[in-house]
């Protein structure tokens, strides 16, 4: 049987645990007409969850053409137009759509191109100016607009958009494009909260208050629990309760990390998953990830290296200021810890987790974390 604990985003609703109050979230907003944003820290399960909803609709039947587009190695409104219309080809290649598509942005001379390798159809744009950018990506949602068919589209890594070299325009065209459409739903999807709420939640942004917020947080330990040991049973093999409790623990059940540690423990057991199991499943993990930590090392200063360090070995910090913590680490002044926290944070070294009376912080990469814990 092949190994249950995926560590793609998404392979079948059987494969993935959990996420039925989200997903039921995201389908009533979906039915309400709603757009949505969606956040959470990297690795929890943003993109997945999108997958999942998609199936979802086609199971239930929906009426609702599902199109996903990851901007994240996007650059400019080029970049963004190209993706867009590739994961509208790819969906409607086949349809008599497509056709309709091609007619309605053919002003804009795209250049439908085949790679005679691997007979994928690619596209190329060639723009006069950026009028034509702008009218290429109207000319795209009207298009979308007059489809008999609903329209959903989910922009992952949405933040991206304000690294273009149009940044400065880019989201009052967006929004102005998106604002007057009946038929075409979006969901923005980011895992840089602080972006995503300037974006959406403050008055100056033309996006403001135009979404519906969805926050993904941690699949609960009991529902995890069992999905890993009915995952274990359905191959044949039991886990003990001890040895699960300890993988929930050890990766603080950040989704990708738990599905990792799972999906090698798995490969490595024979009918029965023990405590010792776990830990050789760890030693393994932390050994092989060990070189690419340490080349890590290389990008940051010694400060900043050592505050990762005491990050880690806190487990979680709530106070990055006070005396008890820069004396017991050795990191200096409050303002010195500020500077290096902020730089960590920046580089997504540190993950910062607020609630609403305090904000934690963690280091983002669980097996990092659990590496730094014992250098
Ligand atoms: N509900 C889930 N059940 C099982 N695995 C999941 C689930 N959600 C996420 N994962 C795993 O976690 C990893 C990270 O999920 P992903 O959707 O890529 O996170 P994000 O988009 O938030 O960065 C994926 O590789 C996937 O294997
Ligand atoms: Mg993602």
């Amino acid at each position: 049987m092949e190994n249950p604990f995926t560590t793609s985003p998404y392979v079948s609703k059987s494969l993935f645990c959990d996420r039925e109050e989200e997903l039921n979230t995201l389908c009533q907003y979906i039915e309400a007409g709603s757009n949505i944003t969606l956040i959470s820290p990297r690795r929890y399960g943003k993109t997945g969850l999108i997958y999942r909803t998609f199936d979802a609709l086609r199971e239930q039947k929906k009426p609702i053409r599902t199109f996903y587009v990851d901007i994240y190695a996007t650059q400019s409104i080029d970049d963004f137009i190209e993706k867009l219309t590739e994961s509208l080809v790819d969906v409607l290649g086949k349809t008599s759509a497509i056709k309709k598509l091609f007619k309605a942005i053919a002003g804009i001379r795209p250049v439908l191109s085949y790679d005679p390798i691997n007979h994928n159809a690619k596209l190329s744009f060639t723009f006069a100016n950026e009028q034509e950018k702008k009218l290429s990506i109207k000319a795209i949602f009207d298009f979308l607009e007059a489809e008999d068919q609903k329209v959903l589209i989910a922009i992952d890594e949405f933040q991206q958009i304000r690294e273009y070299d149009e940044a400065g325009y880019m989201e009052a065209l967006l929004r102005s494009y998106i604002q007057p459409l009946k038929n075409v739903q979006f969901i923005f999807c980011s895992s840089k909260r602080h972006i995503m709420t300037n974006m959406f939640a403050d008055a100056r942004s033309p996006f403001y208050e135009s979404t519906r917020f969805l926050y993904l947080d941690k699949i609960n330990a009991d529902t995890y629990s069992a999905f890993i040991e009915q995952k274990f049973a359905e191959g044949g093999k039991t886990i003990t309760q001890e040895a699960i409790d300890y993988i929930l623990e050890w990766t603080r059940r950040h989704t990708f990390y738990t599905q990792s540690l799972c999906n090698l423990i798995y490969q490595q057991a024979n009918k029965k998953v023990t405590l010792l199991n776990v830990y050789q499943a760890i030693d393994m993990t932390l050994k092989s990830n060990a070189e690419t930590f340490i080349q890590w090392r290389e990008l940051l200063t010694k400060q900043q290296w050592n505050f990762l360090k005491a990050v880690a070995k806190e487990g979680t910090l709530t106070q990055p200021t006070a005396s008890k913590f820069l004396q017991k680490y050795n990191i200096g002044t409050p303002s010195n810890a500020k500077r290096i926290l902020n730089a960590l944070v920046e580089k997504e070294l540190l993950l910062s987790l607020a609630s609403l009376d305090s904000t934690s912080y963690v280091v983002y990469n669980v097996f990092l974390s659990r590496w730094l814990e014992t250098i």
